[in-house]
């Protein structure tokens, strides 16, 4: 399909995995199907599963998952930052009407930044070492057009008072701020043309827990008063408690489940999200021993038979140990699990 072809309409029987909430002007972005896999020695790792994701303007999604669970790959696919040997091996990311998959790099560079954006862990690695501020704002800015000094400058002050760091900081180069700074000029870089979604992957991961907690504050009140959707990746549940509004839990690759965030918390469903709660000490509950997960995730180029999840679940049966789980949609929330398919794991229920 060239770029420019109108999509078709999902139909009714392909309803995503992790469903917006309706709005009258759609979904700002639809992940549809995704696939990507690293092709290495031992055979193609599929990182990323048949992901389908929606997310309406405005919306905090947080995705989480064990290290090595695909976030990441799933966050640089939807930005189309993804280098070889990963690939793209089937679906779409739908943005502003357009399936970035198939666009050519020309027509991507108007989309990111100025739709989209994105902020990485270690601002350090993204800023450039030897250039102020000002000139990286002005490189972006200049690199989407935008060269009229006046404007420029003006724009660059507005982004940083944004994000609580005094314009006379443009002329700070980055080993001159502090880390929770840094992260801070990043969110002011990713808000230079107001985009309607920004991608974070663990934006805060290398902060302390104060500059951690202040700069979510901050990105919560931009998003309130700018209107732009996140999807924000973490390993940290006491951000995703307090920050989002739905939860993404990703496992080998795939949603194993989905759900609006307090329901998550008040009781997880997939066997696999319960024990990520169980590794996260509540702040206000009883104290009770972190049970965590036993064992790593399979590797992913040699998947289990059956559910992927099968060979760590405490609740595994012998079914699981054959069947693939299909998503299940219960009310607003959908889980990858035999427990909540018709039949259960020999009735069981959870
Ligand atoms: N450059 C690469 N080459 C080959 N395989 C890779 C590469 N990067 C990632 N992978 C594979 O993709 C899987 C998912 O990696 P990804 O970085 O997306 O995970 P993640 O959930 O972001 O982990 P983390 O929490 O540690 O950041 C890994 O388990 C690994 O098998
Ligand atoms: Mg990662």
């Amino acid at each position: 399909m060239s770029p420019q072809a109108p999509l078709p309409p999902p139909s009714a029987a392909e309803a995503p995995d992790v469903a917006a909430p309706r709005t009258a002007s759609g979904p700002v972005l639809s992940v549809q199907d995704l696939s990507v896999s690293y092709w290495g020695g031992a055979g193609p790792a599929r990182a990323v599963d048949q992901v389908n994701l929606e997310l309406a303007p405005g919306e905090f999604v947080a995705v989480v998952g064990e290290s090595g669970c695909g976030k990441s790959t799933l966050l640089f696919s939807i930005a189309k930052l993804l280098t070889p040997p990963a690939e793209v091996t089937g679906g779409q990311v739908v943005f502003g009407g357009q399936n970035m998959v198939a666009m050519t790099d020309k027509q991507l560079r108007a989309v990111r930044w100025r739709g989209m954006s994105v902020v990485m862990q270690s601002a350090m690695n993204a800023l450039n070492p030897v250039a102020s501020v000002r000139a990286q704002f002005a490189d972006a800015m200049k690199a989407h057009g935008e060269r009229r000094k006046d404007v420029v400058l003006a724009r660059s002050e507005e982004v940083l008072r944004m994000v609580g760091i005094d314009p006379v900081h443009l002329s700070s180069y980055p080993h001159q701020l502090s880390g929770g700074m840094r992260q801070r000029v990043m969110i002011a870089m990713a808000l230079l043309f107001s985009p309607e979604l920004i991608l974070m992957d663990e934006p805060t991961s290398a902060l302390d827990v104060v500059a951690q907690r202040s700069l979510m504050v901050q990105v919560k009140q931009l998003q309130a008063q700018l209107g732009f959707a996140i999807i924000f990746v973490t390993h940290d549940m006491s951000l995703v408690s307090h920050f989002s509004d739905r939860v993404v839990v990703m496992y080998a690759g795939q949603v194993v489940e989905q759900s609006p965030t307090r329901p998550l918390f008040d009781g997880p469903m997939h066997p696999y999200a319960q024990g990520l709660l169980e590794a996260f000490p509540s702040v206000y509950g009883p104290r009770v021993p972190l049970l965590g997960i036993p064992g790593n995730p399979p590797d992913l180029a040699q998947l289990p038979q059956g559910c992927n999840f099968n060979p760590r679940c405490p609740r595994a049966t012998d079914r699981c140990r054959a069947e693939s789980p299909r998503l299940v949609e219960l009310g607003d929330r959908r889980v990858r699990c035999l427990l909540y398919e018709p039949g259960g794991t020999d009735g069981a229920k959870p």
